[in-house]
């Protein structure tokens, strides 16, 4: 099939890198682990050469210095002999790293950091990095798409962005290709909130300072942290049995539609769940920054974070609960291999938005489908649309179609097994357009290239 615009063989090599992940040195069994997965939508970010399992982080933030120092120990898997490897931190300067408890040395290259170790990494060795740091963080700049990373606030600070974001206050290998678990520790001044992903873990105060500690133990993709810090009304209970950690910031009316909209997350994950299965992570919640510069939402795992801008026309906007709340199915549970294929969360995050507005009250999906299908500029791609396009109509609103037109081929039945099934199937993990593709056809028995072809990547509105 083609998925566009001769991006195949670029996704063949960028995978071949992701599995050997070296460039030579040393000869013999030990080489240097690449700087790079090789996704050309985001270049330099991810390393090669060995699998994160945790990161265990321990961050202190001063909001009146806008200074953070932190701790990170990163368990790890080698996927080849390693000489040296790679993290990505963007700026901040590094105090000390440790390999397997001893001294190793590193060195920055531009936004990576290079460590190598006293002795050589065997391939399938398990190891840890202690990397102490700190600095004044900053955002990744990413043009048009706005800024990803950490954001110093009047009050405190947010760290969130997509495609990156978690390399301006860590170190990590990211990419989504490669999930970890985490425990998050961040250290404020009393009185001020710091929320993250997962399971709170509780808090304590000394000497002024309050650590508030994070456990997230399903896989994440490092995109989807998220560390929240300031003044906010947080709301701490428990939903189907899992604790439900939202917040608002106290800038924004403590009864308007942003408090209005996420004291609905656990009903619309529950509809959600009734479509997608199960929910697939142990907390719920939400957020909502009244910083204007975060201008949209974004589907940070477990615990999204909403911008002003969803609320301000004094509305409570479900209908953005439900994308976010969709992607802990779609992106979060089941994620990316490669930037490229982002299709895959979006479409269906919106798919998800025209399901709850037709259960809420509004225009049924057969209505957003049709009003969709006449304004659709078929000449751009879902598949592969290019960095530039990655938050696109034809990324968001195009997928939403081409979920749609497989529902209406295959019927209600199938599809919902489909979407169950694959879910199932895949949790935890990362898949590519091809993997659902199969996945679809081996479900419904029949084959579905075609059509997937004609709604997602055609040059041409295809019939309906
Ligand atoms: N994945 C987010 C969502 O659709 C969108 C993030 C947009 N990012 C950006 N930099 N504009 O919910
Ligand atoms: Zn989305």
């Amino acid at each position: 099939m083609r998925w566009g615009r001769g991006g195949v063989a670029a996704v063949v090599v960028a995978v071949a890198v992701v599995g050997g992940g070296c460039t030579g040195d040393d000869g013999g069994r030990f080489r240097a682990g690449a700087g790079d997965v090789g996704d050309p939508y985001v270049p330099g970010a991810g390393n090669g050469g060995y699998d994160v399992d945790h990161y265990a982080l321990t961050v202190r933030y001063d909001p009146a210095g806008k200074r953070l120092t932190g701790q990170a120990t990163v368990t790890a898997t080698a996927t080849a002999g390693l000489s040296r490897f790679h993290l990505d931190l963007a700026g901040l300067t590094v105090d000390r790293v440790r390999v397997d408890g001893a001294s190793a040395k590193h060195r920055r290259d531009g936004d990576e950091l290079v460590v190598s170790p006293a002795h050589g990494l065997p391939a399938g060795r398990r190891f840890t990095v202690e990397v102490a740091y700190g600095g004044v963080p900053r955002p990744l700049p990413s043009g048009e798409l706005g800024d990803g990373g950490f954001h110093a606030t009047g009050d405190g600070a947010i760290a969130l962005g997509q495609p990156e974001s978690a390399s301006t206050w860590f170190p990590a290998n990211d990419h989504p290709s490669d999930k970890a678990t985490y425990d998050i520790e961040v250290t404020v001044p009393d009185g001020l909130a710091a929320l993250s992903n997962g399971v709170p873990k509780g808090q304590s105060s000394q000497d002024g300072w309050t650590t508030w500690r994070w456990s997230e133990g399903s896989p994440m993709a490092s995109y989807l942290t998220t560390l929240v810090i300031g003044n906010y009304r947080v709301s701490t209970g428990t939903h189907a049995g899992k604790p439900l950690v939202t917040a608002v910031a106290a800038g924004l009316p403590a009864d308007g539609p942003a408090a209005t909209a996420l004291a609905r997350t656990g009903e619309v994950a529950d509809f959600l769940a009734e479509r997608f299965g199960p929910y697939p992570f142990d907390a719920y919640g939400g957020i909502a920054v009244a910083d204007e510069r975060i201008r949209y939402a974004l589907e940070t795992q477990t615990r999204p974070v909403y911008g002003p801008g969803f609320f301000a026309d004094g509305r409570p906007n479900t209908e953005v609960v439900a994308h976010e709340l969709a992607h802990q199915w779609f992106g979060d549970s089941v994620s990316l291999a490669r930037w490229s294929d982002i299709w895959l969360n979006e479409g269906f995050a919106t798919y998800a938005e025209w399901l709850w507005r037709e259960h809420d009250g509004g225009r049924s999906v057969a209505q957003s489908f049709a009003e969709r299908y006449m304004v659709t500029d078929w000449t751009k791609p879902s598949v592969d649309p290019g960095r530039a396009a990655m938050f696109g109509d034809a990324v968001y609103q195009r997928g939403a179609l081409a979920v749609h037109a497989l529902r209406r081929a295959v019927g209600d039945e199938t599809f919902f097994r489909i979407l169950r099934g694959w879910l199932a199937e895949r949790r935890d993990g990362t898949a590519t357009t091809a993997d659902f593709v199969a996945y679809a056809e081996r479900v419904a028995g029949r084959p579905l290239r075609p059509l997937f072809d004609a709604w997602l990547v055609g040059p041409e509105r295809p019939a309906r």
